[in-house]
């Protein structure tokens, strides 16, 4: 791969499995060879935690980049987990949401740090953690990304909430971003509930190839490894949900390599 492919995990709805996914997917990558740098954009640091890093100002974050217009190298850590270099976040960022939107251009700050500031190519991928609104940060994150990834639960609210997704992603290529692919990612999915499967197989019909081949089951031992402060696939390969995150890996990878999927994708 010759380009850094910058990847936004968002969704409006809290607790639908956008921090565990975006690190699940960093691990995954990773084990292939591929250089990631993962941002924490949720002050509530959750990825921060999930990668081993205890949340602190010391060393830059985040928030250094937006209010102060650091140098988005300068904060960047290398990680205890091989290939996976993270920016830390810090409850500072409570206060974007107040402050950026009166800056002119504000979406544009993370997109204008990551082409600017990172050497060209040092990183196969980039992987945007949002918090659970779509606010000033995530608006910025999906100014920046080339695929938009929506974790979302086979519940009746979250496919639901979906519909609140769909204006930004209108207004973001409208404003700027013109490319910009979404792809649903069904989590937490019980193939047991019949719930779960009638709406899985409703957001299918409805989205089409914009919903990933891909789903993510039930699996108590991703907490497990947010705690342990590791990617599921670093904490444990073989459990169920290492090898799902995998296969989520493997589509991307087919899918950024492959430029007669991405035409036909062009419409979602
Ligand atoms: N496939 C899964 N099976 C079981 N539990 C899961 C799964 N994915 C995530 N979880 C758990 O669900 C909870 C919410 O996950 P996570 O923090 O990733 O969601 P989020 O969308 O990032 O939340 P927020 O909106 O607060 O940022 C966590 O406790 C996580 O360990
Ligand atoms: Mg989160």
């Amino acid at each position: 791969m010759n380009m850094t492919y910058i990847i936004a995990v968002a969704n409006q709805k809290g607790g639908v499995a956008k921090t565990t996914s975006a690190v699940s997917l960093g691990g995954s990558l990773a084990l292939t060879g591929k250089d990631v740098l993962m941002i924490d954009l949720d002050a509530q640091a959750d990825l921060t935690l999930a990668m081993g890093v205890t949340p602190s100002k010391s060393g830059g974050t985040i928030a250094d980049v937006f209010f102060s217009s650091a140098n988005l190298t300068g904060v960047t850590r290398e990680t205890a987990i091989p290939g996976m270099d993270l920016i830390p976040s810090f409850n500072e960022m409570e206060l974007a949401e107040r402050f950026l939107p009166v800056r002119p251009n504000f979406e544009f700050i993370l997109r204008d740090a990551l082409k600017n500031h990172l050497p060209t190519n040092f990183y196969d991928y980039v992987i945007l953690d949002c918090p659970p609104a779509l606010g000033a940060i995530t608006t910025n994150a999906l100014q920046a990304a080339q695929m938009l990834i929506i974790p979302t639960q086979p519940e009746f609210f979250s496919a639901h909430a979906l519909r609140n997704m769909m204006p930004i992603i209108r207004r973001v290529r409208n404003q700027g971003n013109p490319n910009m692919l979404y792809r649903i990612l069904i989590t937490m999915f019980d193939k047991r509930n019949r719930v779960h499967r009638n709406l899985s197989e409703q957001l299918n019909s409805t989205f089409r190839e914009g919903v990933f081949q891909t789903v993510i089951g039930t699996d108590t031992k991703l907490r497990e490894a947010s705690i342990a402060g590791l990617p599921i696939t670093h904490f444990n390969i073989k459990t169920r949900s290492a090898g799902q995150y995998q296969a989520l890996a493997q589509e991307i990878i087919q899918y950024v390599q492959n430029p007669v999927t991405k035409s036909a994708l062009l419409s979602t």
